[in-house]
């Protein structure tokens, strides 16, 4: 079954295709829709490059169009300025023009590697994004955030530049490994909480892993359908995009903390997003029992949920250096009750009462 959503900014507009197979199908979608390109750059990791590269190669040469592939090694290092200036050379070499595209193939690092060269290889090449990872595929593939690190931090270099499509196929998914698996659930199960009961309650009656990845585009689906609905609101993320960031402050900072070592990404909002609505229950913010609720559906799929031993004024110091403070306040995103979230604006001398 097929499953397109429909993301509507206007002239930056896009479809989303969510389907079993639809790797296959992007050769034809290209020759299609994008009638001028003579080539296109896939842009990799080594990993996804050497599992699935040429079946993706190969059906976009037997349209006749012109192809290469440039593979950067697996993980978050290669979303560097090094890197990006060996992408910029690859491109130049296969003499890429403005008529022609971009394919980022791979996980998010991949996706936002790939976009940023995107949106800025000759003023930006249209580019479509192949998710690979479930947290590329519920969440950075869409939305049109593009980046790369610095030394000082993540995504310090970046734009807002949305794709021309994106294609989610979840057979690519049996190959990740389940650590990656469960590190894009923690994402999936955000979604739940801030605006989708009904997405809990189906990953309540998942059995285990394999079951969950039986019905998994339907899960896709709804994340990926909350995040069009914010962005479509919320672009440039100014207002209720943000909700996106429940777990994020104290989660971005506990993964800078440990240097981007110890925890995932995901890993890491799980234990964000289990602090601060403990904190927040406590508080009588939240409903009695939500935070319980968000613990068990953590728990379940192997995710943490209680914040390692860390030195406190080292903690907050990294909250308050995150991008959604500002001008001395900080916006939080907390929980009514499950599937029901919004925007705090706090001074930045209270964060202590939430962590
Ligand atoms: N742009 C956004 O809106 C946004 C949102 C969230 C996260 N991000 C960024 O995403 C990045 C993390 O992405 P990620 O978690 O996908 O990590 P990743 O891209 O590093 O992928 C994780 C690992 O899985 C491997 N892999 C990918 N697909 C595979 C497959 N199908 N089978 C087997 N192995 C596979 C990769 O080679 C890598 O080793 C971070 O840099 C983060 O900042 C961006
Ligand atoms: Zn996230």
């Amino acid at each position: 079954m097929m499953r397109r959503l429909g993301m509507e900014l206007g002239e930056n507009s896009y479809s989303i295709f969510i389907e079993r197979g639809c790797l296959s199908g992007i050769g034809r979608y290209i020759s299609e829709n994008h009638r001028s390109c003579r080539r296109v750059a896939i842009i990799t990791d080594d990993n996804v490059g050497g599992l699935y590269g040429r079946w993706l190669e190969e059906d976009i040469s037997n349209q006749g169009i012109g192809k290469a592939v440039i593979s950067v090694r697996p993980g978050e290092a290669s979303k560097s300025l090094e890197t990006l200036k060996e992408v910029y050379g690859k491109l130049s070499d296969m003499k890429l023009t403005r008529e022609d595209l971009i394919l980022t193939f791979g996980g998010g690092v991949v996706g936002d590697l790939g976009g940023f060269a995107a949106a800025t290889y000759l003023r930006g090449i249209p580019y479509i994004q192949v998710p690979t990872t479930l947290l590329a595929q519920v969440d950075s593939s869409i939305g049109g955030k593009v980046a790369v690190d610095l030394p000082w931090g993540k995504n310090l270099v970046g734009s807002f530049y949305q794709p021309k499509a994106v294609f989610i196929d979840r057979e690519l998914l049996k190959t990740l490994d389940r650590r990656h698996l469960h590190d894009g659930l923690a994402e999936v199960i955000k979604y739940g909480f801030i605006k989708d009961k009904a997405l809990l309650q189906e990953l309540e009656g998942c059995r285990d892993d394999d079951d969950l990845l039986r019905k998994i585009d339907s899960v896709i689906f709804r994340c990926c359908s909350i995040k069009k609905e914010l962005v479509e609101k919320d672009e440039k993320d100014l207002g209720c995009r943000m909700l996106l960031n429940f777990g994020h402050t104290f989660g971005h900072a506990v993964e800078k903390y440990f240097g981007y070592e110890k925890y995932t990404h995901g890993e890491a909002v799980s234990i964000g997003m289990a602090h601060i609505t403990r904190a927040s229950e406590k508080m009588g913010i939240t409903e009695n029992g939500t935070a319980a609720y968000l613990e068990k559906l953590l728990g379940k799929f192997g995710l943490p949920i209680q914040p390692p031993e860390m030195d406190r004024a080292a903690l907050e110091e990294t909250m308050l250096l995150d991008k959604k403070s500002s001008g001395g306040s900080i916006s939080l995103v907390l929980l009514r009750r499950a599937g029901d979230a919004f925007i705090e604006k706090i001074d930045q001398t209270e964060i202590g009462r939430f962590i």
